[in-house]
């Protein structure tokens, strides 16, 4: 059985002082909540913060994107060896919004993975195809090249501390969530890629969230879908109710 997993991502939101009530506020209300792992993803500012509050419970702290050097001249970057130190177990690599605006490529997300990994990170690798692409039909195709192009060269044993999340980007922060049975498709055919490049027990094994408009109202329908694991969570992380509400529907 797959343990749900439901990710944060606070994107480019919130001064430390906003951060620190909304992690209070969610560590006060999940404090009971079971069988699900837990993990925010707030600014590189808010991170050391986040980790005094949240150290010892049961909400886990990560990053939004990383570098694949460990030191050195890079001005403006941020390894893996700092995400740990801050107190991140988690990192997202790939999202969509890099991958469109900072020009993150399968090989730099590749890179980005195998630093994550050898630092002790647990990367969530985001993969979603864009709206022409789907309505070409090929949103499969681009999984497929986001799928074996991200993962090149790991092994099953690697992708047992990778999360992967599917995020088709007409979902993301358009209030139009794919419907259970596209997001089920696309799942199933990733977990079957997996089968492919790994093996059945490393496709059975591996965690995929879906994201894009996941809310409260409609996160219980999501995760009826047997390939579906949990949700990359946006604009409805940024409020305490309504992640609460997601985190609890998710069990
Ligand atoms: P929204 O939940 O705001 O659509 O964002 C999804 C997302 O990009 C999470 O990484």
């Amino acid at each position: 059985m797959r343990r749900p997993i439901i990710a944060g991502n606070w994107k480019l939101n919130n001064t430390i002082n906003e951060a620190v009530e909304l992690i209070n506020g969610l560590k006060r209300e999940l404090v009971d909540a079971d069988g699900v792992d837990i993990v925010v993803c707030p600014t590189y500012t808010a991170l050391s913060d986040a980790h005094e509050i949240l150290m010892d419970t049961n909400i886990k702290l990560g990053a939004q994107d990383v570098y694949w050097e460990e030191k050195g001249a890079f001005t403006g970057e941020i390894s893996p060896q700092m995400l740990k130190d801050a107190g991140c177990d988690y990192v997202i690599i790939g999202h969509s919004e890099r991958r469109k605006y900072f020009n993150e490529t399968n090989e730099t997300v590749n890179k980005k993975i195998k630093a994550a990994l050898a630092a002790g990170l647990l990367p969530i690798v985001c993969v979603g195809e864009q709206l022409e692409e789907r309505e070409a039909g090929k949103a499969f195709d681009v999984i497929k090249d986001h799928v074996t192009g991200s993962l090149a060269g790991l092994s099953g044993e690697d992708m047992e501390k990778i999360v992967l999340a599917y995020e088709p980007v007409w979902a993301i922060g358009t209030g139009k969530t794919a419907t259970p049975q596209q997001a089920e498709e696309v799942h199933a055919y990733i977990r079957g890629l997996l089968k492919e490049i790994f093996d059945e027990e490393t496709a059975e094994n591996t965690r995929i969230q879906y994201g894009g408009s996941v809310k409260p109202d409609n996160i219980k329908e999501l995760m009826q879908e047997k390939d579906l694991d949990g949700a990359l969570v946006g604009g409805a992380s940024l409020k305490i109710d309504s992640f609460t509400q997601i985190v609890k529907g998710a069990v």
